[in-house]
C-alpha cells in the first residue's frame, strides 16, 4: 500500500498517475541462482554461489531483505546445482522473514531465460502484476522501490538497471536515448566497443515476457532482450550508487569495499572501531581475538573464526 500511495503521488505530477493507480503492487520475484560458479572456486565447491558471504551474510540475503522491505511476499530461486544446501537454507529463513521462498529447479542448467518460463505458473497470478528477476551475484543499494515507479512511468515491456563500468566487454551493453531510457540496442558480452552502460542484473518484467521465451537452452541476455529492445519496449533506469558483480574473485573484493564503503557513508553501527581497526572492518560478534592482531582496511570476519595472535 505504501509503494503505491508513493507511486501514485509522485506520477500524477507528471500526468500519469491514471494509469499507475491501476497497477497492482509488485509482490513476486525470482532469483536465478542456477549454474556452477566456477569463477569462485574452491569455495563453490562445497557451498552455492547465492550462499557465500558478502559482509558476513549471505549474497542472496541482501537480496531478499531488500526486496522484502519494498512489500515482495513470495520469492521463487531457479536453481540447478546443489539443492539440499539451497533448501536447508530456505527453510530458516522462510520463517525468520516471514516471506515465501520456493524453488523451482531445472534437472540441468537451462541458461538465464527458461527457469523464468518454468516457474511461469508461481510468477504470474490473475493480478497480472509484473515480477521482479535478480541475478543472485549482484550487490549494490538495490533501488527497487524507484524502479517499480520507473516501470510504471514508460508503460514498456520491460525494464531493465543499468551502470555505468570502464571494462564493459564482460557484461551486458545497453545502447539507449538518454532522456527516456528506452533501449535501442543489447549486446552480450561485445567483442567491439558498443557503450559503457552495463545491465545490472536486475528487471521488471511484464508477465507477456515469458511467451517471448522458447523452451530450449537460451539466455534471456542473448536473445530476449535483443528482441524487446528492437520491439522498442524494453526501457533502463540508471542505478545511482555503487554495483559490483561478485561473482569472480578480485571483482568480489572490490564489491566488499564498496559495500562496506557503503555502511560507512550511511553511518552503520555494524562497523568496527578501536586503535586495532584500520579504515572499514566488520567483525562477527563470536570471533575470538587474540592480542597484537590489526584488521583492515575492507575486510569481514565471519562467525566463529578465531584470530590468534
Ligand atoms: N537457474 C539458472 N540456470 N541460473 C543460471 C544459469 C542456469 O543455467 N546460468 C546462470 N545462472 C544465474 C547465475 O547464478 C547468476 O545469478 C545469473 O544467472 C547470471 O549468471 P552469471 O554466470 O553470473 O552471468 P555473468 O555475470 O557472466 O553475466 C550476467 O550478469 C551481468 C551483470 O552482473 C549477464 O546478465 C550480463 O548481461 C550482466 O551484465
Ligand atoms: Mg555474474
Amino acid at each position: 500500500m505504501e509503494i503505491e500511495d508513493e507511486i501514485f503521488g509522485n506520477s500524477c505530477q507528471n500526468g500519469i498517475g491514471r494509469r499507475a493507480m491501476n497497477v497492482p503492487s509488485i509482490m513476486k520475484a525470482l532469483i536465478l541462482v542456477g549454474g556452477f560458479g566456477t569463477r569462485l572456486r574452491p569455495l563453490t565447491l562445497t557451498v552455492p554461489k547465492p550462499l557465500i558471504d558478502l559482509g558476513n551474510k549471505p549474497m542472496i540475503l541482501h537480496q531478499i531483505e531488500a526486496l522484502k522491505s519494498i512489500g515482495v511476499t513470495e520469492v521463487i530461486l531457479a536453481i540447478n546445482y546443489q539443492p539440499e544446501a539451497m533448501a536447508r537454507f530456505l527453510k530458516d529463513y522462510e520463517s525468520k522473514l516471514g516471506m515465501k521462498i520456493t524453488c523451482s529447479q531445472e534437472t540441468e542448467p537451462l541458461g538465464t531465460a527458461v527457469p523464468l518460463a518454468l516457474a511461469k505458473d508461481k510468477l504470474i497470478d490473475e493480478s497480472g502484476s509484473p515480477f521482479f528477476v535478480l541475478n543472485s551475484d549482484v550487490i549494490c543499494e538495490f533501488p527497487i522501490e524507484k524502479m517499480i515507479k520507473f516501470h510504471k512511468a514508460h508503460g514498456g515491456e520491460a525494464s531493465i538497471m543499468v551502470t555505468k563500468v570502464d571494462e564493459p566487454s564482460k557484461y551486458g551493453v545497453v545502447v539507449m536515448e538518454e532522456t527516456t531510457g528506452k533501449v535501442e540496442r543489447f549486446v552480450e558480452k561485445p567483442k567491439t566497443f558498443v557503450g559503457n552502460k552495463i545491465n545490472a542484473g536486475i528487471y521488471l518484467l511484464n508477465p507477456y515476457v515469458l511467451d517471448r521465451i522458447e523452451l530450449r537452452q537460451t539466455s534471456i541476455e542473448r536473445e530476449v532482450f535483443p528482441k524487446i529492445a528492437a520491439d522498442r519496449k524494453l526501457y533502463a533506469m540508471v542505478l545511482i550508487g555503487f554495483w559490483m558483480d561478485i561473482g569472480q574473485p578480485r571483482d568480489y573484493i572490490t564489491g566488499l569495499g564498496l559495500y562496506l564503503d557503503a555502511l560507512r557513508n550511511k553511518g552503520s553501527s555494524k562497523l568496527c572501531s578501536g586503535s586495532h581497526i584500520r579504515g572499514n572492518v566488520l567483525i562477527d560478534e563470536s570471533v575470538v581475538i587474540e592480542g597484537g592482531c590489526v584488521f583492515g582496511p575492507d575486510v569481514a570476519i565471519g562467525p566463529e573464526c578465531v584470530v590468534e595472535e
